[in-house]
């Protein structure tokens, strides 16, 4: 197994006043290429912090970041951004589409942030939403809109994508859908997968469960067989 995302030590600290808070705390991790990788925790735990500093979006207080082997911590903001436009891809609770374009228009938006990109037709089955390729965002369900979402981040072939709360908004039979999307994007373009979650069986569907609480990472636990999505228990 080859790491794709290692850190080293991290902490993110803010102050309030002179009171020191560590939304990460000397957190340390490596990520394997191909691996999916949920992230648990209560509220204020650090997730999202955690995903914003792996993927660049933020910056750290110290510690060392590692992506493919090379020291990224270092890196200006313009290379960063380039950085993170070649190999990342990010979902969120929301799925910021564009309103005004149909399914397939909505992806070619990812498509234009790459050099080179996969098939839009195979991506969309890939996701489920063949029948689907030409209709609106108004004319979609919270889950479709979400897997337009995915296939809009998956078009220019990111190496790991980022997922906070990608079922946050969804009911238990579309959030299911959305997750075995989500499956079947990791097993078609082998994309490494760190999501982000507070429902607890979601955690079944990756390879390795990170429990994070207080800044830390409070648990890891291997998971020796994948759960179908279908089959985990919601909330
Ligand atoms: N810009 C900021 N300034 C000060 N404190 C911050 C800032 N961003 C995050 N924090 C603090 O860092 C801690 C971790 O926040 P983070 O957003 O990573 O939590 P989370 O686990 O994603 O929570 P949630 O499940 O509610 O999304 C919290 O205590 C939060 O208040
Ligand atoms: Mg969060």
């Amino acid at each position: 197994m080859k790491p794709i995302l290692e850190m080293k030590n991290v902490f993110k600290t803010y102050y309030l006043g002179e009171v020191p808070i560590h939304a990460l705390n000397g957190v340390s991790l490596s990520i394997n290429e191909g691996e999916i990788v949920v992230i648990l925790g209560p509220s204020g735990g650090g997730k999202t912090t955690l995903l914003n500093v792996l993927s660049g979006l933020d910056t750290i207080t110290s510690g060392s970041l590692f992506y493919d082997g090379k020291n990224i911590t270092k890196l200006s903001d313009r290379k960063k951004t380039k950085f993170r436009k070649e190999n990342l891809g990010f979902i969120f609770q929301t799925y910021n589409l564009l309103e005004h374009l149909n399914v397939y228009e909505n992806i070619l938006v990812g498509k234009k942030l790459a050099k080179e990109y996969l098939d839009i037709d195979k991506i969309i089955e890939t996701v489920g939403l063949t029948k689907h390729k030409y209709k609106y965002m108004h004319e979609l369900s919270g889950g479709e809109q979400q897997r337009v979402s995915i296939a809009r981040a998956i078009v220019k072939n990111p190496k790991v994508m980022f997922c906070d709360e990608p079922t946050g908004a969804l009911d238990e039979k579309t959030g299911k859908i959305v997750l075995e999307s989500l499956i079947n994007i990791n097993k078609e373009f082998n994309t490494t997968m760190i999501i982000v979650t507070h429902n607890p069986g979601i955690a079944l569907i990756g390879d390795r469960i990170i429990k994070m609480n207080s800044g830390k990472i409070k648990e890891e636990i291997i998971n020796k067989k994948r759960t179908d999505p279908k089959n985990i228990p919601w909330g």
